[in-house]
């Protein structure tokens, strides 16, 4: 299964799946990052793991042609083979054509557990001064398949995080983003085994229950 990461950030969740699919483990291939601006970290990852990475933006390719966003994106997942698309931290909403052609087969990580803390605007440390403002005492991980608007979706797989006592969303953030990078390889590999797969009617269904023999990690130290 051919993966292309959409990124705008640091890529700390690309780099998870460059590390747990390297060279090709599982049938996963890393085959692309689309970076939404030049400055994302993620290239810097790309490049010392020879993954080819492009900016998405209209006239935003390398020969410096002007055309629609989603044609653009349409056109390079075509040219990379994509078979998965991994949205990791990517700020840019995904155009509606790209969306309905790739259904099912786009996939997003969102740091709270929707559909809780998710939505237009609600990115990056955002989300984790929401939750402490809240007083919940529970956020997480969620994957989910992705639609026309922001962090909405069928859900895919989610993990629990604790929220404690003197935590501040730079804290929470930290813990969310651990477990991110064990949710987000998880799910790509059950993708390419078949484990998961979302049925015609939109609903996410699982051959195995998802968290079948691991441990619920409630305490961040363990
Ligand atoms: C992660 O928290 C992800 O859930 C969110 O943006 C952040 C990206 O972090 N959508 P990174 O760029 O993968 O380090």
């Amino acid at each position: 299964m051919r993966v292309v990461v959409f990124a705008s950030g640091g890529g700390s969740n690309f780099q998870s799946l460059i590390d747990r699919f390297a060279a090709g483990a599982g049938g996963v291939v890393m085959a692309g990052l689309v970076a939404s601006r030049e400055t994302a970290g993620a290239i810097r990852r790309a490049e010392t793991a020879g993954i080819p990475w492009m900016v998405a933006a209209p006239g935003g390719d390398s020969r410096g042609e002007t055309e629609d966003e989603g044609a653009f994106l349409a056109r390079a997942l075509a040219r990379l083979d994509a078979d998965l698309v991994v949205l990791a931290g990517y700020l840019r909403l995904v155009p509606p054509q790209v969306v309905r052609g790739w259904w099912g087969r786009i996939i997003n990580i969102h740091p709270a557990l929707l559909p809780a803390f998710g939505g237009s605007g609600m990115y990056g440390a955002r989300v984790h001064e929401a939750v402490v403002r809240s007083g919940v005492r529970i956020t997480g991980a969620t994957v989910h398949f992705v639609d026309e608007a922001y962090d909405r979706g069928p859900i895919i797989a989610q993990w629990p995080v604790p929220v404690l006592d003197g935590d501040t969303a730079a804290s929470i953030a930290e813990r969310v983003l651990e477990a991110e990078h064990e949710l987000l390889p998880k799910v790509v590999a059950a993708l390419a085994e078949g484990t998961v797969s979302l049925d015609g009617d939109g609903r996410v269904r699982w051959s195995r229950p998802w968290m079948e023999g691991r441990r619920f990690r409630a305490d961040p130290e363990a």
